[in-house]
Order: structure tokens, then sequence, then C-alpha cells
């Protein structure tokens, strides 16, 4: 049997998401619903339902539509668009990336805490993983020293969140090219789940495909572009090793399904407009985030960079866990507690909730943490 840990983040959400009133604790920017989405068009989406009339609910373009494979090529500065390959969310991006490369005894260097597909993943399919750990006190940054420290020659892959879930740190240029510097001593892949585009300067925001060759950049529609419902993400890479991804794949998705795939697409096309508004969205409610915070004072962050997530730290004399359970019991109020990213007397607090759920949670927050003073 294959031993896996249990996917602390996902578990938590599993359990207690449908019970929130106030949820705080997403990292998708509030999602879009079908009538925000397709009046981006300004004609009620009468094209998109007239061509989603006529589809035949096949199995479609099983690597994504040419049309979706060119809107995503568009991200990056050089991928070749027959490179994107579709699949299930960044979650799907991410497992097959690592099921197609990581064999065992190889040995895989993961920054820790993030995304907790990047160790457990390999840890299951018998790499020796190491964890690149990132420190508070050093803003939530990796030390590239650290990396140095770790590499070894059978270094197979490099893995990192960038930006970070659960932090919001953004790791920029200068940085990953180091990183890429490193890499390329050993020749190891380096795979980046960037599903969280920080919108205040997405301009600068380096992606791994674009600076390295064995780099791998993972992505879906579902936090900075507020659809997670369309389930759909992709994998960008060189032409070998989308070749490689090829085989995994069939395996494992065989395609996204014919009407995500043109949702996909669509959300694509206005790519601007769901920028756009998102951009509003994140900035301000960073605002009202950041105002929470400089008046709170059992509460203290690293202030994420524009994007959707962040981890502040709560001064509660209980356990997190209990704090988090009993918060939303009696208050409604829905955060992850930090022992799903194995760190605990933090939260994931996610910020990008409709701005009046925001503002009421956050109050009750306060509220309830000052039951202790
Ligand atoms: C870093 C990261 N990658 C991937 C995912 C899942 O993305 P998707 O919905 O595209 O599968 C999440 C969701 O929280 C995430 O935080």
């Amino acid at each position: 049997m294959v031993e896996i840990a249990h996917f602390g983040v996902e578990a938590w959400l599993n359990k207690w998401e449908k019970s929130a009133t106030y949820d705080i604790s997403q990292s998708t920017i509030a999602s879009l619903s079908m009538h925000d989405l397709l009046n981006l068009d300004g004609n009620n989406g009468k094209e998109f339902y007239e061509m989603l009339d006529k589809q035949q609910m096949n199995y479609g373009w099983i690597e994504g539509s040419p049309e979706f494979k060119e809107e995503v090529a568009k991200l990056y500065h050089h991928v070749d668009p027959e490179n994107i390959l579709q699949t299930n969310g960044a979650t799907g991006a991410n497992i097959l990336a690592l099921y197609a490369l990581i064999n065992p005894g190889d040995h895989v260097i993961a920054e820790y805490p993030s995304y907790q597909q990047l160790y457990d993943i390999p840890k299951s399919l018998g790499a020796d993983v190491d964890y690149w750990h990132i420190h508070e006190e050093d803003d939530w940054y990796p030390r590239i020293d650290d990396l140095k420290a770790m590499v070894k020659p059978n270094t197979k892959m490099i893995c990192l969140n960038n930006a970070n879930n659960p932090t919001g740190t953004v790791l920029d240029k200068e940085f990953l090219e180091q990183v890429v510097e490193i890499a390329k001593s050993v020749d190891a892949y380096v795979l980046v789940d960037e599903v969280y585009l920080p919108l205040d300067h997405p301009e600068k925001f380096a992606q791994i495909i674009d600076l390295y060759d064995k780099g791998i950049s993972t992505n879906s529609l579902s936090k900075t572009y507020s659809v997670p419902g369309a389930r759909i993400g992709w994998t960008a890479t060189n032409a070998e090793v989308a070749d490689v991804f090829r085989k995994f794949r069939d395996y494992t998705m065989i395609c996204g399904g014919v009407f995500n795939d043109q949702l996909a697409t669509y959300v694509l096309r206005h790519r601007d407009q769901v920028l756009a508004r998102n951009r509003k969205l994140v900035l301000g409610n960073l605002a009202v985030y950041k105002d929470w915070i400089d008046h709170e004072d059992r509460a203290s962050v690293i202030m994420p960079q524009a994007v959707s997530t962040s981890f502040p730290k709560l001064d509660v004399p209980v356990d997190i866990h209990t704090f988090c359970e009993n918060l939303l019991h009696d208050e409604g109020v829905l955060l992850v507690p930090g022992d799903a990213f194995d760190t605990p007397g933090h939260v994931r607090l996610g910020y990008c909730a409709p701005e009046a759920t925001l503002k009421e949670g956050l109050k009750r927050l306060s509220k309830y943490m000052h039951q202790y003073d």
C-alpha cells in the first residue's frame, strides 16, 4: 500500500468549509459566478451558451483545445502552445509532474511549509525529501545558503510554491535565478507551483519556465482567476518534459472535459478584466486587513504581497486547532489552523473573501481572542 500523510489543509477545509458563515480561510480570490463571468462580454453569455449548445459531449481535445493552449502560452515569454498540457487543476499538474519524474531513491528538496503535495507526494513515491525551511524572522523567505548546503549530486527536483501558500511570500527573479544556478549544477528540475500571482505588480513576477529549460511551471484558474469550479490547470515545460508527461497523463486523466475547457478558454480570453476585478478586490481587502492588524494586539503578520493568502500569528492561550474549532462553532468564522501546515500558533487567513465577510470575520475574530484579556 502506498503511504501518504493526510493533506492537512484540504482535510480541514473538507470537514468545515460548508459550516462557515464568515469564511476567511480560503485562498481563492472571491470566486466568480457564471453570471459574473459571462457578463464580462456584456451579452449575458449568449455566444458562450450557443457554442455550448452545439457542442458534442465527447472527450473533446485530449490535451486541451488549441485555443486553450494558445491562451495559456501567452502567459509565458517563450513556451510553445504544444508544450502546454491541460490538467485537473494545479493539483493535477503537480501530481503529473511528480508522478512522471520522481523515482524511489531520488533526492528532492521542497520548500517547507508550502503546499503539501510538493513534499508528501515525492515522499509517497519513495523519494528522499529534504525540507527547505522558511522562517518568520526572514519574512518567510527561504535562505539560499540552505539550498546550497542541501543540494546533492542525485538531487532530482527542487519544489517551490511561488507565491507561498500559506504565507503569501513572493520569490523574486533574482532569487529564482540563484535557485536555477544551483539546480543546473546538478541537472535538477525546478517545479514551481505558481497559482498565486501578485496582483500589485504582475509584470514583475518571474515564472520558472521563462528562467530555466528544466523548469516546470504549474498553474490553474483556481486562485488568481477566481474559477476553481472549472477544475482546470496546466503544466508549462520544454518539449522533452511535455512528452514524458503525455505518457503519464494518459493513465491518470485523459482530458479536462469539454465544458471545462471552453469555460477556461473563455476566462483566459477575458484575463485582463478578471485580473482588474481581482486586483481591486485584493488591494482593497489588503488595506482592510492591514488596518485590522495595526489595531489588533493579539495578532501579528508578515504582510503578504498582494496574493490571497496570509499566515498571521495569534496570541491565544489555547492550542490553535481547538481555538479554530471553537471560533467556528461560536462565531461562525472559519480560519485554517497552522497545524495544517505544521506551524501551530499561526493560522491561514484568506483575506480575499467578499469585503463584508472579511470585515465581519475579523471583527468576530478580535472579539473571540479578547475573551482571554
Ligand atoms: C499552492 C496551491 N496549489 C494548488 C492548489 C489547488 O489548486 P487547484 O484548485 O487548481 O487544483 C492550491 C489550493 O489551495 C494551492 O494553494
